[in-house]
């Protein structure tokens, strides 16, 4: 059976490094503050906001909560960032997507000072990434070479291939791939024979956004495969864009859905504030 790899446990370390690290910087007088801003009452947003809040708490980061109301407009949430990046003692604002369709997220994204950008949307963010510069890195992919590298999963030479090109995942996801010198391929809805190409792949990473769709018709013997995706399934339980049970004879490590990939993305949005409040 392949080796689990388990982002519940990384995700677990990470924190506690980070609380540690948090509580140094209290001693130096050095406080970290997170905005956390929500517009709407979208049910899965409230839920990831709420458990960014708890990671903060346990962490000793602060935050601020914005709650505000599905029918702000777009210039008041605007005014809202502006006075955020203004404000000395907050380090990060955090921006909840998706958006209410009447408001601009390129536009809300490009107003978020770079300094405090600790999800790493920003263009200013995604240059710099692209171009091997120092800025904040998107959680998701940031997490997954976390669980790469605390897995003990070379990277350097494999062949990686990424199927899903969102900005927010597959984009930044071959970028640090690359950085980390892997031979990157991005796969996506167009690719023709999709299983030949990810057949290829040393390190598959799956953000397809369908649930169980990628079988061990897709797969390298021994690959390694990391699930992004989450869903639920007719019985009302988890699951990925990986069909686990398919796949996991054949892999020599898989991201388990739930456990996996997912709890990386707060514990990397943690390490990311932790970084903007030294660099303040
Ligand atoms: N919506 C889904 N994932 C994310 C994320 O990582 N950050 C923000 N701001 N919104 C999201």
């Amino acid at each position: 059976m392949p080796q689990i790899i388990d982002g519940k446990e990384i995700s677990t370390a990470i924190k506690e490094e980070l609380k540690i690290e948090v509580g140094k910087l209290k001693e130096e007088n050095i406080y970290i503050c997170l905005a956390v801003i929500q517009v709407g009452n979208d049910p899965a947003s409230s839920v990831y906001v709420g458990n960014k809040k708890k990671a903060c708490a346990y962490i000793g980061i602060d935050s601020l909560s914005f709650e505000l109301p599905e029918e702000t407009t777009q210039e008041e949430l605007l005014k809202l960032i502006r006075d955020l990046n203004e404000k000395k003692e907050v380090n990060g604002i955090l921006v909840q997507l998706p958006l209410p369709k009447h408001i601009d997220e390129d536009e809300v994204i490009r107003a978020i000072d770079p300094k405090k950008d600790v999800d790493g949307f920003h263009p200013q963010s995604v240059g710099a990434l692209c171009i091997g510069q120092h800025g904040f890195v998107s959680c998701t992919p940031a997490g997954i070479i976390q669980l790469l590298k605390r897995s003990g999963i070379e990277i350097a030479g494999k062949e990686c291939v990424v199927i899903g090109r969102s900005n927010i995942v597959g984009k930044p996801m071959a970028l640090l791939l690359l950085r980390e010198n892997g031979t990157v391929t991005v796969a996506h809805s167009r690719t023709k024979d999709l299983k030949e190409v990810s057949k290829r792949a040393d390190i598959l990473v799956v953000a397809v956004g369908r649930p169980k769709m990628i079988t061990k018709e897709y797969l390298k013997e021994g690959a390694v495969v990391i699930d992004v995706g989450i869903h639920r399934n007719e019985n009302n339980k988890l699951c990925g864009d990986v069909d686990y049970d398919d796949v996991a004879p054949v892999c020599s490590a898989i991201t388990p859905v739930p456990g996996g990939v997912g709890p990386m993305t707060i514990a990397m949005l943690m390490h990311n504030c932790v970084e903007a409040g030294k660099a303040q």
